[in-house]
């Protein structure tokens, strides 16, 4: 059995979507989830599905070692960020080589960067008039939304649509690709 941690910074509805995809499963466990803000719906979302979530503040965030023993409870093989807006810190990095993935809610290497998450990206998107938006799952490394990508799906952006209408599409797209692209990921199939 392989254990995932699930990092969620607000809402969680893409944590939610993987914790049901896994519950049941016999090689992928969702063993915690972790935020940096303990008000957020995340952690009832999974609490609701017996899975256990605790806060950190920034501070133990960026220290690492608080995060890192938290972990290692929970003997996690890969960390999945799914809308988690901190900065990942290098002694987590070095403590997870190649095991932190994140997905980003555009087709990166455009419109990621520091400032670029949530509606900002939908907003900068219809703002420039593209014409399709997606999704990018990528590995972490020390810059922000520059590490490896690992898949991309597109979705089609109209004239009409708002920052709301792309989010919702992109949003499919998260919930379709992400749990089977973690799957595959540890367990190669
Ligand atoms: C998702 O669209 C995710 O791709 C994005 O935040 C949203 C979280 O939604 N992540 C980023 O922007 C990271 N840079 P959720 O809380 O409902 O899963």
């Amino acid at each position: 059995m392989k254990n995932i941690a699930i990092f969620a910074s607000g809402s969680g509805t893409n944590a939610e979507n993987i914790a049901r995809y896994f519950a049941g499963s016999k090689t992928v466990n969702v063993a915690v989830v972790l935020s940096n803000n303990k008000k957020v719906k995340v952690h009832e979302r999974v609490n609701r599905l017996g899975i256990p979530s605790f806060a950190f503040t920034r501070d133990e965030f960026a220290e690492g070692k608080p995060v890192i023993d938290k972990l290692a409870g929970y003997k996690v093989d890969l960390i999945v960020l799914a809308g988690f807006m901190n900065k990942i810190p290098d002694t987590l990095l070095k403590a997870f080589p190649g095991k932190i993935i994140n997905i980003h809610p555009a087709l990166l290497p455009k419109y990621g960067g520091k400032g670029m998450y949530g509606m900002h990206v939908h907003e900068a998107v219809t703002g420039a008039g593209e014409k399709e938006s997606g999704i990018t799952i990528h590995y972490i490394n020390e810059q922000y939304d520059e590490g490896e990508i690992i898949f991309q799906a597109t979705c089609p952006v109209l004239p009409s649509d708002a920052p709301e209408d792309v989010a919702a599409k992109v949003h499919a797209l998260e919930y379709e690709h992400y749990p089977p692209v973690i799957e595959r990921l540890l367990t190669g199939r």
